[in-house]
């Protein structure tokens, strides 16, 4: 029996409709920014394994930082116990994170760091005399995670569906989303902030959190806005003392360019999550972020009123020594500056496409580059699927969010490799659009 029909007869799938879905692709190793597959191929990680490889697969040093910690320490309770790894790692990321920002809550995934940030709000206002504040503000089409509190958060169109009548609700601001570099965008936010303003001028007082996706809302299609969007709806929810949770599970460690996408509209959230890239896409690891004055809410004598959340895995060490070693390499190896270069060529790049009669639109930020189709529904689209299978016969792996076709490669990628993917998935548009 081949790889596949072994995982065909006992594995089920994530985000997979195994009636329909083609064979999975039998990934033995991978280097860099390849997959090696078992046919002896290789193929390019345009999408950097759900954007989790953010320098490159099995980089030397990050092998070298998880065989040391193994050895060292493999796991210990997190709850009574500590470990170096877990401070040196909280310590950095204080260290970096956007101002303010100096508690550090370790958990596993981006869905887990993101349900931590909401019980955290929560909690935070109950014990600050205001347990009126329970509801969450949170944009359209925006995306957190799959676990209960992030989906409900998360725009339930694409999918929470079956869920929907167990989720809270929440209020949705609409996005005045922008193609082409919205670093350089200006565009007009007056209907989505005077829906925002109306929407405070009711709830203002009931609003916990504001809970966004900074400047790139990527599963949703990586929609983007612009700094001063993202900039005004945080100064208004926090006029009506909401707090602002900045979801950087996607955009951090440099995706846009900034090691922050909050930075580039000069935010400074209450909250922060993270995850993804923080292991360098090695291991799952997440963390929360928070103020000063949010971790103080939770001090008293009562044990009830510590958050009262906790992983078996919290802060594995193996997995704290690997995210330190992913902060060395990312600096070592200037990340931003790579970054800095996507962007460029993108910029460069990606407007020609638009002639395509099947393109509706492009944008790029950082080390993001976007194609959306016209036409297709998230789970419909066929156009951009025929462009996705046409890519991996050519040795490119993406995986179109609906109508959007993206790239968003490990940072280290070498940057005639990007070009190539991009030729590729050109040629591929040209045929089936
Ligand atoms: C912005 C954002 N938040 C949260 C998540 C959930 O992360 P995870 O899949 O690690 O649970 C994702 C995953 O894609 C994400 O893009």
């Amino acid at each position: 029996m081949t790889l596949i029909d072994r995982d065909r007869a006992v594995v089920w799938h994530p985000f997979t409709q195994a009636a329909t879905a083609l064979p999975p692709l039998p990934v033995v190793s991978a280097s860099g920014s390849w997959l090696h597959l078992a046919d002896g191929t290789r193929v390019f990680d345009a999408i950097s394994s759900w954007w989790t490889c953010l320098i490159g697969h099995s980089h030397p040093q990050l092998v070298a930082a998880i065989a040391s910690q193994a050895a060292r320490l493999d796991h210990v309770i997190f709850a009574g116990c500590t470990h170096p790894s877990a401070v040196e790692l909280a310590e950095q990321l204080v260290a970096r994170a956007p101002a303010g920002l100096t508690r550090v809550f370790y958990s596993d995934d981006g869905s887990t760091a993101v349900e931590v940030a909401l019980k955290m709000a929560v909690q935070f206002h109950a014990q600050s005399g205001q347990p009126q504040r329970t509801r969450f503000l949170a944009l359209e089409a925006g995306y957190h995670g799959d676990t209960f509190g992030a989906m409900s958060v998360g725009d339930p169109a694409d999918f929470a569906g079956p869920f929907a009548p167990l989720l809270w609700p929440v209020s949705r601001i609409p996005v005045p989303v922008v193609n082409g570099d919205p670093l350089r965008a200006d565009v007009d936010m007056t209907a989505a902030l005077a829906a925002l303003d109306l929407l405070l001028a009711k709830k203002g007082d009931s609003i916990a959190a504001l809970i966004v996706e900074p400047l790139v809302q990527g599963a949703g299609g990586m929609r983007m806005h612009t700094p001063a969007f993202l900039q005004a709806v945080s100064a208004r929810v926090r006029a009506h003392g909401g707090l602002v949770i900045a979801d950087e599970v996607m955009t951090g460690f440099g995706r846009t360019g900034a090691l922050f996408a909050s930075t580039h509209g000069g935010l400074q959230p209450d909250l922060l999550c993270l995850a993804k890239g923080l292991t360098g896409g090695t291991l799952p690891l997440s963390a929360t972020l928070a103020t000063d004055a949010i971790f103080a809410a939770f001090l008293g004598p009562d044990a009830r009123r510590a958050l009262l959340h906790g992983h078996s895995f919290t802060a594995n060490p193996i997995a704290c020594a690997v995210a330190l070693a992913s902060l060395r390499v990312g600096e070592d190896e200037s990340l931003l500056e790579r970054a800095a270069a996507l962007h460029a060529f993108y910029a460069s790049f990606l407007p020609q496409l638009q002639a395509l009669d099947g393109v509706r639109a492009v944008r790029w930020l950082g080390g993001i580059g976007v194609v959306e189709l016209h036409g297709g529904g998230y789970h419909d689209a066929q156009k951009s699927q025929q462009v996705r299978d046409a890519c991996l016969r050519d040795g490119v792996l993406i995986r179109p969010l609906g109508p959007v076709i993206y790239t968003m490669p490990p940072l280290g990628s070498r940057l005639a490799d990007v070009e190539r993917a991009w030729q590729v998935i050109a040629t591929a548009l040209e045929c089936h659009t």
